[in-house]
């Protein structure tokens, strides 16, 4: 995942994002978390056994980033009053705009959904910003995520109300 990761990042966040961000967001904001491989909540897509793609759900606290991220909580989420999270989403470049993005997004709000939540939010890269504008996310705001040598990474939380 860590290389599919990195693979994803090199190749479609070039348009977005400077090399300088890319490299000081590689490994602690764009990395994997394991808590959510350890909850089952991280979802792979594969094509003959090649890893291609993933992305997950969360009913953690945490709102982006890898087991590194600066204040990592992974307090629980209470599906009855907040939100569930959408994190980690990466796809190989060669299999990107072939709709594995949006597969694995319907899956992980299927399973939010049916863990009781009514609501998703995400924290979105520049980059992936269309997607969930495809899949009827709401932009809430604007933010810059501060990174070592005062680099800043400009992302766009967003929300969607899985009941309607
Ligand atoms: C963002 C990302 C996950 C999208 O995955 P994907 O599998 O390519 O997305 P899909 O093929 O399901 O795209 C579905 C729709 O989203 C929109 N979309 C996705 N990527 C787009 C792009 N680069 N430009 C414009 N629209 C885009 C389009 O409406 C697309 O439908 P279309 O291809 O029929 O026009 C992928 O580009 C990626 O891994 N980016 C690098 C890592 C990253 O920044 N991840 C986002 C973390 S929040």
């Amino acid at each position: 995942m860590e290389a599919l990761i990195a693979v994803s990042v090199a190749g479609l966040q070039k348009e977005d994002y400077t090399e300088e961000q890319r490299a000081a967001a590689l490994g602690v904001i764009f990395g994997v978390d394991n808590q959510l491989v350890r909850d089952g909540t991280y979802l792979l897509a594969e094509v003959d056994g090649t890893l291609v793609g993933c992305g997950a759900w969360s009913q953690r606290n945490n709102r982006f980033g890898s087991d590194h991220v600066p204040g990592k909580d992974d307090g629980r989420l209470d599906p009855s009053k907040d939100a569930a999270r959408i994190r980690g989403f990466f796809i190989h470049p060669a299999w990107s705009r072939k709709g594995i993005g949006s597969a694995v997004l319907r899956e992980c709000e299927a399973r939010a959904l049916a863990a009781g939540f009514s609501r998703t939010e995400l924290t979105a890269t520049l980059t992936g910003v269309a997607l969930y504008l495809a899949h009827g996310y709401t932009i809430e705001s604007q933010e810059e995520i501060p990174l070592q040598g005062g680099v800043m990474l400009p992302v766009t939380p967003m929300s969607k109300n899985l009941s309607v």
